[in-house]
């Protein structure tokens, strides 16, 4: 990929949408769609890897998919259980560590062994790290941090006054990534749909009305570059920002 930009995301999540409409629009099944998505997850692994995205979290299946068809979820799992399987001798050629969040214990054991494998096996990589969140809702990540800081308060480890954002930080699945820097959706839909919403705070936000299987590098790229345009304050005034760059 021929890409020179200074400002690279460190953490790029993508809400990966459109795979159904992708099919219909072509008279297939549901399932096609998913599975030509898989295609443009490893153009998105690629990419990330080419561009020096150290972090990249992929929703795959939110707490709330488990409501679809039970065929459709089958199929879904399974992709991703034979895909784990096939992509694992690239992620340990390209050094890229594997991770799962989301609610383990709603996986089939199939499905979580196929996770917790490819976690062990990856562990060393250090190129970049790969986040795929299933069964994830971020409101049900929030309650559940809130449930072991209170444990923690009734058992007299911690006063409550000592309970702040790094606390809640560590308690979340995603308690040793960095913030997102860059979230895109695809699909054409503006909306977040429950997907890391502590973490993406000040995240810049990109959403393309490609659908996922016709997501591939140079709209990655093109994400990539607005957010590098975008100036962020994180609550400072762009005078402070431009004061603090010419000081570095
Ligand atoms: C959303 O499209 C997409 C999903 C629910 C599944 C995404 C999963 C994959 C691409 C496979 C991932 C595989 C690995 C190995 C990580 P949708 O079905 O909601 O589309 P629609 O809104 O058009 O109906």
């Amino acid at each position: 990929m021929d890409i020179d930009i200074k400002n690279i995301p460190t953490h790029v999540a993508i809400i990966m949408d459109g795979n159904g409409r992708w099919a219909k629009e072509r008279g297939l099944e549901r399932v096609y769609g998913h599975a030509n998505g898989v295609a443009s997850v490893r153009k998105a692994i690629k990419a990330s890897l080419d561009m020096g995205v150290k972090y990249l979290t992929l929703y795959a299946f939110s707490q709330e998919n488990w409501n679809r068809p039970a065929a459709e979820v089958e199929a879904l799992m399974q992709l991703m259980v034979s895909n784990m399987k096939l992509e694992l001798p690239s992620f340990l050629e390209q050094g890229v560590r594997f991770r799962y969040i989301g609610n383990r214990e709603a996986l089939s054991d199939e499905v979580r062994e196929e996770f917790d494998y490819c976690e062990r096996e990856t562990a060393h990589c250090d190129k970049m790290t790969l986040v795929i969140a299933v069964s994830y809702s971020a409101q049900e990540e929030l309650a559940l941090a809130a449930r072991k800081i209170a444990r923690r308060a009734v058992r007299g480890e911690i006063n409550v006054e000592d309970i702040d954002i790094k606390m809640m930080e560590g308690c979340l699945y995603t308690s040793d990534f960095p913030m997102v820097d860059l979230m895109i959706r695809t699909s054409g839909e503006i909306r977040i749909s429950n997907f890391l919403l502590w973490q993406i705070a000040y995240a810049e936000l990109y959403f393309t009305d490609l659908y996922w299987p016709d997501f591939d590098e140079k709209e990655y790229e093109k994400a990539v570059k607005y957010y590098a345009s975008r100036e962020r304050r994180f609550g400072k005034t762009s005078e402070q920002i431009k004061q603090e760059k010419t000081l570095v």
